[in-house]
């Protein structure tokens, strides 16, 4: 019998490929999370960060959330300047594009964790929207921010920041989210902030429901603080009633797969949470989350689950649109994404997988 190996083999990197290439948005990225482990060496050094004394591959070795958290903070902590600020969006940005073919995102940067550290709000802003613009002008791939409330900070602190947000409002913001693991206090004690950031004009999302033992969360997210999305939100499965109210308000879920694999207990990708809220029928977006700092990127992220999950070329582009209509752009900039994205599918599917269409 004639040895098929070498027939299999092409139409799998095939669809390595496709996946990889097909076009993405992205609605669960932290900035700070999405620093180049070499830039932010860099910055430490120059801006005289002292960090701990340990190799590379030590500092980035964490295997649950608060130890990843640790390392979260003082990557935050390295970004001073304008020009960091810049430095670190534009290449967040290129970093996706390049990787993944990103073409739009929704970003979460952490005001109150800069402003602490002593950063000017004006800085931070005008750094980030200066990487965000440039991105946009050499990649095409716009990005709009979220604020996230520091879930460590104080509601004060958090309601401080989101007024100041509103009196020096830029277009780019277009909502609230709050992190930090849901473990480390309710989020409805920011209650108070939501319903201003919604008064004003601003969608929600939260992480919630992220580690084990945190479902009650999600009924917070849901009911008190009213949240239009979700951020995580693994540990409804098996809470039935939960399940069934996610499916009632259609609320999407953003599902980070390399956090559920390096930080969160969940290293066979084949079998995390993620699948079963698909066959449950839940509407799940893929993110990368934190890409350096969990090794990965969005492109890695479709590749890597998809094919541990055998979904095919159609889930994956499922999972493609998904996302533009989970997004929180308005109606018509969606319904222009969707039909650029399914040109460049069928493209797509036409160079890498003939005989799909
Ligand atoms: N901040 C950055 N990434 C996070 C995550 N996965 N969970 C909570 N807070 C975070
Ligand atoms: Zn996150």
């Amino acid at each position: 019998m004639a040895d098929r190996s070498d027939i299999t083999k092409p139409r799998e990197d095939n669809y390595a490929e496709f996946l990889r290439r097909i076009p993405k948005v992205e609605l669960h990225v932290h900035l700070a999370g999405s620093v180049r482990p070499s830039t932010f060496f860099a910055m430490a050094q120059k801006n005289q960060l002292e960090l701990p004394d340990v190799a590379p591959e030590e500092l980035y070795g964490y295997d649950n959330l608060l130890d990843f958290l640790k390392v979260y903070n003082l990557v935050s902590r390295s970004i001073r300047t304008r020009e960091d600020f810049s430095r670190v969006t534009y290449e967040s940005m290129e970093d996706g594009v390049k990787q993944g073919n990103l073409r739009y995102r929704e970003m979460f940067f952490n005001p109150t964790a800069h402003a602490l550290e002593g950063v000017d709000y004006r800085t931070m802003m005008d750094g980030i929207l200066d990487g965000v613009r440039a991105a946009e002008v050499d990649y095409g791939a716009r990005c709009r921010l979220i604020p996230a409330i520091h879930r460590r900070h104080s509601p004060d602190i958090a309601q401080e920041m989101m007024e100041r947000l509103v009196e020096e409002y830029r277009d780019d913001i277009i909502g609230l989210g709050s992190d930090s693991g849901d473990g480390t206090g309710r989020a409805d004690q920011f209650l108070e902030t939501y319903r201003f950031a919604q008064r004003n004009g601003l969608r929600t999302t939260v992480h919630a429901a992220e580690s084990r033992n945190t479902a009650h969360n999600f009924l917070y997210a849901v009911d008190v603080l009213k949240c239009d999305r979700i951020d995580h939100g693994y540990d409804i499965v098996g809470h039935q009633t939960m399940v069934q109210r996610a499916k009632d308000d259609g609320l999407w879920f953003t599902c980070c797969p390399s956090a559920l694999a390096v930080v969160l207990g969940w290293k066979d990708r084949a079998n995390q949470p993620i699948r079963n809220m698909i066959e449950l029928g839940l509407k799940v977006t893929l993110n990368s989350d934190d890409p350096p700092m969990f090794r990965t990127d969005i492109g890695n992220e479709f590749v890597e689950t998809c094919i541990a999950m055998e979904f095919d070329d159609a889930e994956a582009e499922a999972l493609c649109l998904g996302a533009i209509d989970a997004s929180w752009l308005d109606v018509s900039e969606k319904r222009s994404m969707r039909g650029q994205f399914v040109r460049d599918i069928a493209t797509l599917r036409a160079e890498l997988l003939p005989g799909h269409s």
